[in-house]
């Protein structure tokens, strides 16, 4: 990737493949400083991305989006948009209802994967009895962790982006991404689904930030 102010933002190509062939950059920066600045570059982009997710207590994220009718290019580009800033935002989920467009679909990044997954309709048919609790953290309610109980393992149902049926069988981290993002699709917060004590922590941290 190009680096701001070394002016040589127009070889960012051969940057890159010599870092794909394990070769040396060709400059006389030592690495450490190097590390600092991809990371400084990282946490930039997700502050980027952050500040283009809607934010507790946006009335948005309160609403119930509605089922997707049109599967067309816009669509596809609001998908890729979605997977581009939880990218960006270091997340493993992201819902439509938190990029502010009312509209049944999240993205997801699957343990085992290198794709993202796009969900749209989704509806869990199945779930396992047994639960877990651990702890969430969302995108909409950043500094706050809350543990919830989820199932071990759902079915999921739906569609991809271009409308073809889509079912997926999911556990444990995966199954609780995407019950997690499914309820941002009916205007559900994991606050409401944490303990009286986890709430009213999360409350103050939130009322510290606002
Ligand atoms: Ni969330």
């Amino acid at each position: 990737m190009p680096r701001p102010g070394d002016g040589r933002g127009a070889q960012p190509d051969y940057t890159r493949v010599m870092a794909a062939e394990g070769g040396v950059r060709p400059d006389d920066k030592d690495e450490e400083l190097e590390e600092r600045e991809l990371d400084a570059q990282a946490q930039a982009r997700r502050r980027v991305a952050l500040a283009q997710i809607r934010q507790y207590p946006d009335a948005v994220l309160r609403m119930r989006a509605r089922e997707v009718e049109h599967f067309d290019d816009d669509l596809v580009r609001l998908a890729e948009l979605m997977a581009h800033l939880m990218h960006d935002a270091r997340g493993v989920g992201l819902a439509a209802t938190q990029v502010g467009v009312l509209q049944r679909l999240f993205v997801f990044q699957p343990a085992d994967a290198d794709d993202v997954t796009t969900i749209v309709n989704p509806v869990i048919t199945e779930r396992t009895e047994e639960v877990e609790v651990a702890d969430e953290g969302c995108l909409s309610l950043q500094g706050v962790l809350v543990p919830v109980e989820r199932a071990v393992g759902v079915t999921i149902e739906g569609q991809d982006v271009h409308g073809e049926t889509l079912r997926l069988e999911l556990e444990g981290m995966d199954a609780r991404v995407v019950q997690h993002e499914l309820d941002h699709l009916d205007g559900v917060l994991m606050m409401e689904r944490t303990d009286d004590e986890s709430r009213r922590g999360a409350l103050a941290t939130l009322r510290r930030s606002i």
